[in-house]
């Protein structure tokens, strides 16, 4: 936005609700006719509600999902730039554009519904408007990987420590990226990134998460396998709050992962629900049993088969947990 239209933005916003002469705010603004016209329609453009009469313009309500930026957010990295959207196809692809720009690290781009939210495998994720935290953080690593489950693993841990310090909900992670609360998956989160050999350019972690989702509002297909946090709890959850929580939460558990990987690393095994356990996972290469052992420093799971064989799995989906 430019610094005509913020000003325009800030100055009815400091009015909500109130009726705002338009003569008061071409004089305020240093503004004529044609320049106000304009920036209103841009507002309109962007999805601001703004209601017009002859004379006065208004604003009943500011969009809660523009009210993230206004969040003071005491972070190092992560959040210090939000981008707010209304509708977009996907914040993961917004981000993964912007990072192959240059886009620094820690950029958050959230939108309030995506029209084809990417899911694991290629599946769809729901993202219906005033209901969830759609949202993709960009990560620019100076340390050697893989593969992007790491990330996928960090934000999943975040999750599950947030959702216990602000609701005491007992979450946990179904590897490599599912968050769940009573076997029913509540969060999901796909990373992506440009990897070579090691070297990382950038990681996007889009990180999905069903807040205020009642369950005849989700598609049949996942009325029983999904959850939403105010189902869990009974009752709305706000968004920014949990936005804002999150955001301090990966802010640190990123720090830690530079300083101090063990401690993140331990986190991952102790919020999972399968190591010490008997899986069947399937995998690219097929079907395939045995006991969960660890997960490597990439995020990757390690299981002993059956043979006694130890194997390094980078990715799957687990089908039965004894
Ligand atoms: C999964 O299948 O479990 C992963 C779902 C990831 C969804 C999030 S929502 C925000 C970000 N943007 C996307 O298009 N996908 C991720």
């Amino acid at each position: 936005m430019t610094e005509k239209k913020i000003k325009f933005l800030n100055y009815i916003k400091e009015h909500l609700s109130e009726k705002i002469s338009k003569k008061v705010i071409e004089t305020e603004l240093g503004i004529n006719d044609d320049e106000f016209a304009q920036l209103l329609k841009s507002l309109k453009n962007y999805g601001f509600k703004v209601i017009e009469s002859d004379t006065h313009i208004w604003m009943e309500s500011y969009p809660e999902i523009f009210s993230l930026t206004d969040i003071i957010i005491h972070t190092k990295v992560i959040g210090k730039k939000i981008l707010p959207f209304f509708d977009v196809i996907s914040t993961n692809d917004i981000a993964l554009m912007l990072a192959i720009q240059g886009e620094k690290e820690g950029t958050v781009v959230i939108s309030e519904r995506q029209r084809k939210g990417r899911g694991k495998g290629g599946s769809v994720w729901f993202s219906p408007s005033d209901a969830g935290l759609w949202l993709s953080v960009i990560f620019r690593p100076k340390f050697h990987m893989t593969g992007v489950e790491k990330f996928t693993l960090l934000s999943a841990a975040v999750i599950v420590e947030t959702v216990k310090e602000l609701f005491n909900l007992d979450a946990w992670i179904k590897w490599p990226n599912d968050v769940m609360i009573n076997d029913k998956k509540f969060c999901g989160i796909l990373s992506e990134g440009k990897i070579t050999s090691g070297t990382i350019d950038f990681i996007v972690s889009g990180i999905g998460i069903n807040v205020n989702i009642n369950k005849d509002e989700f598609p049949l297909d996942l009325q029983e396998s999904s959850t939403s946090l105010n189902l869990e709890l009974n009752q709305k959850v706000n968004r920014n709050d949990l936005f804002s929580a999150i955001m301090l939460n990966l802010d640190r558990k990123y720090e830690l992962l530079k300083t101090n990987p063990e401690v993140v690393y331990k986190a991952w095994k102790q919020y999972s629900n399968i190591i010490g356990r008997r899986i069947k996972i399937q995998t690219p290469e097929g079907e395939l049993e045995g006991a969960a052992l660890d997960f490597d420093e990439n995020g990757f799971l390690i299981i002993r088969l059956d043979s006694g064989i130890e194997k390094k799995i980078t990715s799957g989906t687990i089908t039965k947990v004894d």
